[in-house]
């Protein structure tokens, strides 16, 4: 990806750290946000200040690394609360502990870190980390409830691992690589939060059919686009379910779904098949490998046999988009996409009216920066009623959002109409 579709490159990242040890993985994070070109400040509060050097965050992010003594310096022309919210275009605080939280919840202003954040209007990325059982206590568990309904925040959830304590539950902050794409997306779009309430299934990566135990039948997919469209729609409120091949993403990009790994086709139609009644939308990004063995071999062929073994036995997989599209409830919007090569757009109207799905994403696979692995993309969106647009190239991330608004619309359009009732007589 070219550095201007970098959505990080050339903003204004206020990092704002607070007391839990998972702030030892913050300066890895600053490191990256400074690389990809974004001009990077930051805080510390007093706790966080024994667990993380100052001197180690100012060197990384190019700028001093403020802490509490600071905020009473007479040097400073203007309280420096004020000054470090001002400058924020967006906020990163992480690991929030369970004081900042009630900090902030309650408006305590009583440190450099809150009455920073409580001065700033700039959107906030918010990753708690703390022990399990402060993350269920009662106090904690409201004042994350009540974040939730605040419309510039986009709150990331913990998630389930080891913990410094030495506790296995929930707690772990989110691994710096969902942080930098959860704020990659919090500047493509906002906070917000549409797809609350809503079960999105995705398919993402290659199948692989296998020949016999050393060899196998499956494509250049990484998975990369199904990823992060079940990523961005689970950051925009969706519970998403996601059925995938064999994968080649960062695997922090996985967190916080409920992920489905499978290796065949057979494997991946049955839990589609098992999750489709409960999803309110599709999104079948997988490459589906499109033939298979009949009866895959059980010991490895010799090299001399290869050629015959390549010509017999193989028979065509089901086209799993067309079954779910028969398959499917009423008001269950269904997003495809299509591979193609030369001529992009004639193939994709004609693939479009045959899979019947209500969107079609077509890219062509045979251009740089597109297609398999390409970490941007671009290509033409089909829509019902002959509607069909051109987007990007843009970023995957992007990309994602933009199919997803478009996916939210078609469900619209598939709701069942409210039937007016009578009015008493
Ligand atoms: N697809 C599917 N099952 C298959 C093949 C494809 O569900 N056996 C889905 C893909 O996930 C994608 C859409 O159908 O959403 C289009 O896939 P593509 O590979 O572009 O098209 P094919 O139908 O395989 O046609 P062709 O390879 O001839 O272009």
């Amino acid at each position: 990806m070219r550095s201007e579709e970098d959505a990080l490159a050339g903003r204004r990242v206020l990092v704002l750290i607070s007391g839990s040890i998972a702030a030892v993985k913050l300066p890895l994070v600053v490191s990256a946000l400074v690389q990809r070109g974004a001009l990077v400040r930051c805080v510390l509060s007093p706790s966080a200040e024994r667990l993380v050097s100052a001197v180690a965050l100012a060197s990384l992010s190019r700028a001093p690394c403020h802490v509490e003594a600071d905020q009473w310096s007479h040097r400073a022309a203007r309280p420096l609360h004020i000054e470090l919210a001002e400058w924020a275009e967006v906020v990163l605080l992480a690991p929030l502990s369970a004081t900042s939280l009630a900090r902030w919840v309650h408006g305590l202003a009583d440190t450099l870190l809150s009455s920073t954040l409580i001065a700033c209007e700039a959107p906030v990325l918010a990753a708690p980390a703390m022990n399990s059982a402060m993350w269920a206590a009662p106090a904690v568990r409201r004042n994350w409830r009540e974040l939730q309904g605040w419309e510039r925040v986009l709150p990331l959830e913990p998630g389930s691992g080891l913990l410094a304590c030495d506790r296995v539950g929930d707690g772990r902050m989110a691994a710096p690589e969902l942080l930098l794409l959860a704020l990659e997306s919090l500047l493509l779009a906002g906070c917000r939060r549409d797809w609350r309430g809503r079960r999105l299934l995705v398919s993402a990566g290659p199948t692989r059919e296998p020949l016999d135990p050393a060899r196998c039948l499956t494509n250049p997919s990484t998975g990369r686009m199904g990823v992060l469209l079940a990523q961005a729609a689970r950051l925009r409120g969706a519970t998403v379910d996601l059925v995938h091949g064999p994968l080649a993403v960062d695997p922090a990009w996985l967190e916080g779904l409920q992920g489905h790994p499978v290796v065949t086709a057979a494997e991946m139609e049955s839990a589609l098949e098992r999750l489709q009644g409960d999803a309110d939308a599709i999104a079948m990004a997988a490459a589906v490998a499109d033939h298979r063995r009949r009866t895959p071999l059980t010991t490895k062929l010799p090299k001399q046999a290869l050629a015959e073994a390549l010509r017999s036995e193989w028979e065509a997989v089901p086209d799993l988009l067309a079954g779910l599209v028969q398959r499917r409830p009423p008001a269950q919007a269904i997003l495809g996409f299509a591979a193609q090569s030369g001529e992009v757009l004639q193939e994709a109207r004609a693939k479009f009216a045959r899979k019947g799905c209500d969107l079609l994403f077509a890219n062509p696979i045979d251009r740089s920066g597109a297609g398999f692995g390409a970490a941007s993309n671009e290509g033409w969106l089909l829509g019902p009623g002959e509607r069909q647009r051109h987007v990007g190239p843009t970023g995957k991330l992007a990309l994602a959002h933009e199919l997803l608004t478009a996916l939210a619309e078609a469900m619209a359009l598939r709701a069942p109409v409210p039937v007016p009732v009578p009015a008493d007589p």
